[in-house]
């Protein structure tokens, strides 16, 4: 059974991940591959690794990099680590100002502040850049391809930390806004407040995008291995933490051929974790993908991919 409910108009953002190496990058583009013949499609990674250049043989980076040879594709490379650089540089002013008001810190304890990262703020930038992207409404359809399960959660989660830290910033002013209100009677917003509200706003951006059922869907991928089942059964029980709706999952690399003792062999130890995922994700529909005897690398590998992913 193919992918559904993809072309569905009010689905806007598709994120795929699961554990390390089992075909994320290429699933994630093969899908663009596909959603690019009737959308207009941008894929994001987000992955430090940035494997969608070498899926893809072409360089993308930061930036936004048509597809060649897939007319209605764009490809681009989030940089968590950039993102975050450039919002400390344009807020610096603001960041200073937040923690010499708030606190009875001297010039070094804000120096070693500012130096610090705060809680989720680099994923939270990676995430903004995407939702920057997703309001500018350039496209119809947004693909991310996630690093292995542990970054994305991260990623997934960076709203909360950020929001934890933003309420911890924000009881800090209440006691700098308190004295000046007792000593001038009046107080008036200042940019370290604006930049506080700007980055709330932020995150609820993110957190009503991420759950809102109808307009953004995670698609887990696995292999028919016991140590990649059981992780993405991790991996949905988080994402329903977060109110991510997941509804199918994709089975990447099974053994369809019976060519060879070897195939044979490969086909009957993997058909025991089949049956498993079948009853662990009972509730999900499970798309099969079967392992290609070549590695899925540039157009013409990913449309062969996509072929099976969309049953057309
Ligand atoms: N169905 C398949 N048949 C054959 N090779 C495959 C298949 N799916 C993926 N591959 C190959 O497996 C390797 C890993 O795939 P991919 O890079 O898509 O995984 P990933 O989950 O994105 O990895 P990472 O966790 O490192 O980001 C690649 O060389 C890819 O070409
Ligand atoms: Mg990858």
């Amino acid at each position: 059974m193919p992918l559904t409910g993809l072309e569905s108009q009010k689905l806007k953002m598709i994120i795929f991940g699961g554990k390390g190496g089992v075909g994320k990058t290429s699933c994630s583009l093969a899908c663009s591959v596909g959603l690019a013949e009737k959308f207009k499609t941008l894929v994001i990674s987000t992955d430090p690794a940035h494997s969608i250049s070498d899926s893809l043989c072409q360089e993308i980076g930061f930036r936004l990099q048509p597809v060649h040879k897939v007319p209605n594709l764009t490809a681009i490379e989030i940089s968590a680590d950039k993102a975050f650089k450039q919002f400390k540089q344009e807020h610096e002013r603001e960041l200073i100002k937040l923690f010499d008001t708030s606190t009875t810190f001297d010039a070094e304890d804000i120096q070693q502040m500012m130096s610090l990262s705060i809680p989720g703020i680099d994923e939270v930038m990676s995430f903004k850049t995407i939702i920057d992207l997703v309001e500018e409404n350039n496209y119809e359809k947004y693909v991310v391809d996630t690093a292995p399960t542990g970054h994305a959660l991260r990623l997934l989660s960076s709203p909360v930390l950020l929001d934890e830290w933003i309420k911890m910033a924000a009881k800090m002013r209440w006691k700098y806004r308190y004295m000046i209100e007792s000593f001038s009677g009046d107080y008036n917003d200042d940019e370290a407040d604006v930049m506080l509200l700007n980055l709330k706003k932020t995150v609820k951006r993110i957190a009503a995008l991420l759950s809102n059922s109808e307009q953004c869907e995670f698609i887990p991928v696995c292999i028919p291995e016991d140590m990649a089942i059981m992780e993405t059964d991790r991996l949905l029980k988080e994402l329903q933490h977060f109110q991510i709706t997941t509804r199918q999952i994709i089975l990447n690399n099974v053994m369809e051929s019976d060519e060879s003792g070897f195939c044979r062999q490969r086909k009957a130890a993997q058909s025991k974790y089949i049956e498993k995922a079948a009853v662990l994700f009972k509730k999900m529909q499970v798309v099969i993908v079967p392992v290609f005897p070549e590695e899925i690398k540039d157009i013409p590998a990913l449309v062969k991919l996509k072929e099976v992913l969309f049953g057309r």
